[in-house]
C-alpha cells in the first residue's frame, strides 16, 4: 500500500503505542499474551519503559495506525537473535501489504543491528499468521512452548519460526 508509512516511535510516542496496542488486544485477544483489562491499567511509568525495552513499530495510513510490531531481545541466548512479536494489522487492512511492510521494516532494522536471525513464536492454531510467515520467508522449528494466552485452551502451543537475515546467516539460534 503506498500511502501506508512505517514509523518507528521513540519513548516520547509512548501514547501513540498504547493506543495501538489496546486496539490490538480488544481486536485480537486470542493472539496475545498480555489482556486489555490488564493493560488498559499500565501507567505511564510502565509504558515509557515498554518503549525503552523494545522497538517498536507502527504502520500509518493519513495519519491514522493500521498496524504496530515490536522487535526485542525475546529469550535467545544469543545476541545475534532478535525477536519478533505483537504484529497486528487492523482488520481492514489485512491482506492488503500492511503486515508485510512491517514485518520487512523489523527485518531490515535487526539486520542492521547486527543480528542474523530475527525469531517469530506464533500460535500453532493462528493458521492465517503462520501462513503469513511463511511467505515471508520465516522457517518452522522443532521449538514450541505453552500458549500463554488465558482465553487458549489447554494444550494449545506456539511454534517458533525463524527468518534468516544473512545468506549465510552461521548456525540455527538454540532458544
Ligand atoms: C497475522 C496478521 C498480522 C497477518 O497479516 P495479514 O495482512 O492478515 O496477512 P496476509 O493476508 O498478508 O497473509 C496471510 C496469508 O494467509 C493466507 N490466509 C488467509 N486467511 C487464512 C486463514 N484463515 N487460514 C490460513 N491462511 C490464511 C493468505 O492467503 C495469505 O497467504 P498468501 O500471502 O500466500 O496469500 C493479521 O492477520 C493479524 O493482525 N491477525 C490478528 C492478530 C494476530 O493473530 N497476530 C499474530 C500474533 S502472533
Amino acid at each position: 500500500m503506498s500511502d501506508v508509512n512505517v514509523r518507528a516511535l521513540g519513548e516520547a510516542d509512548w501514547q501513540d503505542y498504547r493506543s495501538v496496542r489496546l486496539a490490538a488486544l480488544r481486536e485480537s485477544p486470542e493472539a496475545f499474551v498480555g489482556s486489555l483489562e490488564e493493560e488498559e491499567a499500565f501507567d505511564e511509568r510502565i509504558w515509557r519503559a515498554r518503549m525503552v525495552r523494545s522497538q517498536r513499530l507502527v504502520a500509518v495510513r493519513q495519519g491514522q495506525a493500521v498496524g504496530v510490531v515490536s522487535i526485542g531481545e525475546g529469550q535467545a541466548a544469543s545476541s545475534e537473535v532478535a525477536e519478533l512479536f505483537g504484529l497486528w494489522v487492523a482488520p481492514d487492512y489485512r491482506g492488503t501489504g500492511v503486515a508485510t511492510l512491517l514485518v520487512k521494516e523489523a527485518a531490515a532494522r535487526a539486520r542492521e543491528g547486527g543480528r542474523r536471525h530475527l525469531v517469530y513464536w506464533v500460535g500453532t492454531e493462528n493458521g492465517r499468521a503462520v501462513a503469513f510467515a511463511s511467505g515471508m520467508g520465516f522457517l518452522p522449528t522443532d521449538y514450541r512452548r505453552p500458549m500463554g494466552v488465558v482465553s487458549a485452551d489447554d494444550g494449545d502451543e506456539e511454534i517458533a519460526m525463524v527468518l534468516p537475515l544473512h545468506e549465510e546467516p552461521g548456525p540455527w539460534p538454540r532458544l
